[in-house]
């Protein structure tokens, strides 16, 4: 392999007169008249060869005549200028060319399924499978030294501020995250399973008991519920954990980090981060997760609703919902199919229907409920700010369903109706949430954020009497309407811990085999602690635009769980199940087991 002096996105006119040797891949090839132009790529650029049929060497130029795209070659000739008017301007290097005197082909492609240059239009299904295709787009090489810049600011900023990185198992017991686990079988110990960790959550508590005091890692989670398009079953976190300190401590280093990152990789200045307690993100923007880049915010108005003749509106009330509204800036354009089609949208988060109005020319309601709101139609408009020509929906229901369906409805409107304004960052810290929410259909109390979250030490004498008003510091990292982060203050005394799990309905019992090792370590002296994990795949969606969180990931799983490059999962042998003292109930797979 000759050696090369140059990459392909080096060469300018200074260069020019030098003897240089590129290797890449042939990104395209022209016959113009016997002269052979090869458009030679590698991962800084492109630069164009050019072989003549009358440069001495027959053989050379026979051998480029037989060039096919994505053929591995090595190049030498002399860097020239290109002609008066042939110059490329979208080319870095399109100034030069490449006179080729020697061609090594170092390995011949077959026709490959898609050309990188082409895979825009190239089905998902098809990148993945053939990924080392797709993975030769400048997009998505630079796409990967993006995530790769990321995590090493990642890496030097918490170095600089006294963190230790500290991998923790892959092989865990499981940990109650929220999600399904994947399991692993154990050869060794028949009959039992590890558990592959949802986050490192636990572990990094022990760190802290352990005496660590500061904790970072660049962390493999792995939960096993259906993938959305910012949700992977494999996803990587950005996990710390320190000793000592409050939530303000943890806000102000997580903070630092992203102003570092947005910086240094987007030239982005990211200002002091706002905080908005749980309560107000939830009735404002029916959302934990708000979208501050646009308004459409809930507007209760039971008041006003209590006062109509709609059926609707008193039903909820009198059930002990609510009613809210929301206004569509220039929505009244929409069509009564169109606003059917919301209404139907709408029964999908669990509404009943999505009542709508809206404020005609002269100002007063028009269409849809708007003969049910006679009374109160002056009070409405001025309530939600209203305007000829707006939509307002309403929701009437349960507060949960309520808040729901509007805090969709709202994102999903400005969407498709271009409200979003582009290149905006709107940061928040959710903040204030509560410890635990009631679970109807379960008849049980959940956590908000997990069973090992503190609360406030002045709510703790409503732990049993009124767990609903327990508030905790735990807090979330929202961007543009993305959970980008989650923490928390943590249990550090094995009494509090107790209790909470009783509330939970895990009894003494249960919490000893489950968290046996958590309840001891915090017996045994664990300082006060708190941290946080952010997404890392999904702050790399922001960092370089994307909605799809595949595209971040060198190797993502379809929607069914599959690489399609290696075709895993996959069936195992008959005699590798018996290892693992496993055998299958049902075959319901459509591939016979594998003879390997
Ligand atoms: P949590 O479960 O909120 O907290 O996860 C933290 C952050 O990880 C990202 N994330 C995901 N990204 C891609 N695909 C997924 N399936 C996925 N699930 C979560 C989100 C989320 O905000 N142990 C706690 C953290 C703590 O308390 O310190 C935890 O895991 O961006
Ligand atoms: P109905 O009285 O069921 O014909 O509904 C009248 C209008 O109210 C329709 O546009 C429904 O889509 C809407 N609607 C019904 N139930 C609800 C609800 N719980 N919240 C908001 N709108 C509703």
């Amino acid at each position: 392999m000759p050696e090369r002096t140059h990459h392909c996105g080096d060469l300018r006119i200074a260069d020019v007169d030098q003897t240089v040797r590129l290797a890449g891949w042939v990104n395209s090839y022209r016959d113009h008249g016997g002269v052979i132009f090869i458009d030679l790529r590698d991962r800084t650029g492109i630069t164009q060869a050019v072989f003549h049929p009358d440069s001495g060497n027959p053989q050379i130029h026979e051998l480029a005549d037989r060039l096919r795209n994505e053929d591995v070659v090595s190049i030498e000739g002399r860097c020239v200028a290109r002609e008066q008017g042939m110059a490329n301007p979208k080319l870095p290097t399109g100034e030069i060319e490449v006179q080729a005197t020697n061609l090594v082909v170092l390995n011949k492609a077959q026709t490959p399924p898609f050309l990188p240059d082409d895979a825009g239009s190239v089905q998902e299904d098809t990148r993945l499978r053939y990924r080392y295709i797709d993975l030769r787009r400048p997009r998505m090489y630079e796409i990967l030294r993006t995530r790769h810049r990321a995590t090493k600011i990642m890496r030097d900023y918490f170095d600089e501020a006294g963190f230790l990185e500290v991998e923790t198992p892959f092989l865990c017991k499981s940990t109650p995250e929220g999600a399904r686990d994947f399991l692993v079988p154990s050869r060794l110990q028949a009959g039992s399973f590890y558990a592959l960790p949802q986050s490192p959550q636990l572990f990094k508590q022990i760190l802290m008991a352990g005496g660590v005091e500061r904790y970072v890692q660049i962390a493999r989670c792995f939960r096993d519920e259906d993938p959305r398009a910012d949700r992977q079953a494999e996803f990587t976190q950005l996990d710390l954990e320190m000793s000592f300190v409050d939530q303000d401590e943890v806000i102000t280093i997580t903070e630092g980090l992203v102003r570092r990152i947005w910086s240094e990789v987007l030239g982005v200045e990211v200002p002091p981060i706002a905080r908005m307690s749980y309560a107000d993100a939830v009735s404002r923007f029916g959302s934990d997760r708000p979208d501050l880049r646009f308004g459409m915010e809930l507007i209760d108005i039971g008041d006003l609703a209590g006062q109509t003749d709609f059926g609707v509106f008193n039903g909820a009330l009198k059930a002990g919902g609510i009613v809210n509204a929301i206004r569509v800036p220039g929505g009244g354009t929409m069509t009564r199919k169109e606003t059917d089609g919301l209404a139907e949208w709408s029964k999908g988060f669990g509404a009943k229907g999505l009542a709508v109005t809206k404020v005609g020319a002269e100002g007063g309601l028009e269409t849809g409920i708007a003969k049910f709101l006679a009374s109160i139609a002056e009070a409405l408009i001025e309530k939600l700010g209203a305007e000829p020509g707006d939509l307002i929906c309403f929701g009437a229901d349960t507060t949960k369903v309520v808040r729901r369906v509007l805090g969709e409805l709202r994102v999903k409107l400005a969407k498709e109706r271009g409200l979003i304004r582009e290149g905006d960052w709107q940061w928040v810290w959710v903040v204030d949430f509560p410890a635990f929410d009631w679970n109807e259909d379960a008849k049980r109390w959940d956590c908000l954020h997990h069973p090992f979250t503190a609360p406030r030490d002045e709510d703790l004498d409503k732990l049993e009497s009124d767990p609903a008003g327990v508030l905790t510091d735990a807090y979330d990292l929202v961007l543009n309407g993305s959970e980008l982060g989650g923490g928390s203050i943590r249990i550090h005394q094995p009494e509090l811990q107790s209790r909470v799990f009783a509330l939970l309905g895990i009894d003494e019992q249960a919490a000893r085999t489950k968290f046996g090792f958590l309840l001891d370590a915090l017996a045994y002296g664990a300082p006060p602690h708190g941290g946080i994990a952010l997404g890392l795949d999904r702050i790399i969606m922001h960092l370089v635009g994307t909605t799809n969180i595949r595209d971040v990931i060198a190797f993502p799983k379809t929607q069914a769980g599959a690489d399609l490059m290696t075709e895993a999962p996959s069936a195992v042998d008959e005699a590798q199940l018996a290892e693992l003292n496993i055998r299958l109930a049902a075959m319901t797979r459509k591939d016979p087991i594998a003879v390997p």
